[in-house]
């Protein structure tokens, strides 16, 4: 009778073990899976804001359409490139601002135009500008008062990197 009694005690805790086990690892699964499904929401909204060839910047350019490369034109935008640029910029490395080789295949026409006329307010104002300072160690990218066609020059000789 007495051991008959403990293998019953001992049953029912070890059930209440087994129930209390089953409802926590349960109720864990739901939070990893409310978790992933967070974790994909945030991916598809972080896609949607950062396809950085829609982003235009933020400047005097509004609409660039780039037809066949000029090679006068590039050829001008390689001299201003060199007298203006070429202290903070080397054209296919790193130095103390990005390289601008493949620049085109990251940024829209527009943008890197409003980037090289308004610099300023690009790094306070625009995403990808502001994440940029914030890469390049808060160094300023100079504002070198090019005109809008010198601007669209060295635009034509960045196409040619
Ligand atoms: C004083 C140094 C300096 C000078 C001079 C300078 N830049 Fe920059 N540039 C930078 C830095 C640093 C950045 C990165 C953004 C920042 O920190 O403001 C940058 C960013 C850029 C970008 C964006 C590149 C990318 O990958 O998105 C372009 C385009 C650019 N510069 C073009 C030019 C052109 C064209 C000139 C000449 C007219 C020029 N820069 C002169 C320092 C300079």
């Amino acid at each position: 009778m007495k051991i008959m009694k403990k293998r019953a005690v001992l049953s029912i805790a070890v059930m209440t073990l087994l129930t209390t086990f089953l409802i926590l690892s349960c109720s864990g699964e739901k939070k990893e899976e409310a978790k992933a499904n967070t974790a994909t929401q945030n991916a598809s909204t972080e896609k949607k804001e950062v396809n950085p060839m829609d982003n235009k910047g933020i400047g005097p350019i509004k609409n660039v359409t780039l037809g066949e490369i000029d090679p006068g034109r590039a050829a001008k935008g390689k001299e201003i490139f060199q007298a203006k640029c070429s202290a903070c910029h080397k054209e296919t490395k790193k130095y103390i601002g990005p390289a601008p080789q493949g620049v085109l295949t990251r940024r829209s026409p527009e943008w890197i135009m409003n980037m090289i006329l308004n610099p300023e307010e690009m790094v306070k104002n625009d995403d990808i500008a502001k994440k940029l300072f914030e890469e390049f160690m808060y160094v300023p990218m100079a504002n070198q008062s090019l005109t809008e066609d010198e601007a669209r020059s060295v635009l034509e000789y960045f196409r040619t990197l």
